[in-house]
């Protein structure tokens, strides 16, 4: 899909039929996501994939009981990977660029999910604790999104955008 036709395509999804994502699809999308920039390429961040009914159950608890997580076949979780940030880049490695990182590592994750047919909903209403507990990772790895991966069964309504004159600024010189 042409990417100004995937960006259009893209909208929270959050109720799916209980169709597979086929595991080329769920690993193009991982690619798609390490492909992302990061601060120095340290890439720092993890993936966990989540497939299994009670893995989701439990981020659908940690995530004040939103029903379309476990509805979705694939759950990705992002965590930002602090210490191997901070190794290079100090407080502001721990503090921003592994946000950054795991943050850009999501979005190209969720165009991808919408250029192969998928639809997703970033997820970042939940307590961090339970979710960097499933992960079972070593320290320093938080928890920022989830990512409910799967094919639609509902067609919203596309969100509005605020103006753009509300967002933007063009400087003069
Ligand atoms: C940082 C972030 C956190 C979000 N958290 C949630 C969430 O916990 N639950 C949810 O249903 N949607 C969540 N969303 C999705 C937004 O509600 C959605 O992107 C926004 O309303 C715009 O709609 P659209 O994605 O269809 O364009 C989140 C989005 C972002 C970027």
């Amino acid at each position: 899909m042409e990417y100004f036709a995937v960006i259009e395509r893209r909208q929270s999804i959050r109720s799916f039929r209980a169709k597979e994502v086929e595991a080329e699809k769920l690993q193009a999308i991982l690619q798609c996501a390490q492909a992302a920039p990061s601060a120095g390429n340290l890439q720092a961040y993890r993936i966990l994939v989540v497939k299994n009914p009670e893995g989701k159950r439990a981020l659908r608890r940690a995530a004040l009981d939103q029903e379309f997580i476990d509805q979705a076949p694939v759950v990705l979780v992002f965590f930002q990977d602090q210490p191997r940030s901070a190794s290079k880049y100090g407080g502001r490695g721990s503090g921003l660029y592994s946000i950054q990182d795991a943050t850009i590592a999501c979005a190209y994750a969720q165009l991808a999910a919408a250029a192969l047919g998928l639809s997703s909903c970033w997820v970042g209403a939940f307590h961090p604790e339970p979710v960097a507990r499933l992960a079972n990772g070593p320290a320093g790895l938080v928890p920022i999104a989830l990512l409910p991966i799967g094919y639609a069964a509902e067609k919203p309504e596309r969100t509005g955008r605020r103006p753009s004159g509300e967002v933007l600024a063009w400087e003069s010189f």
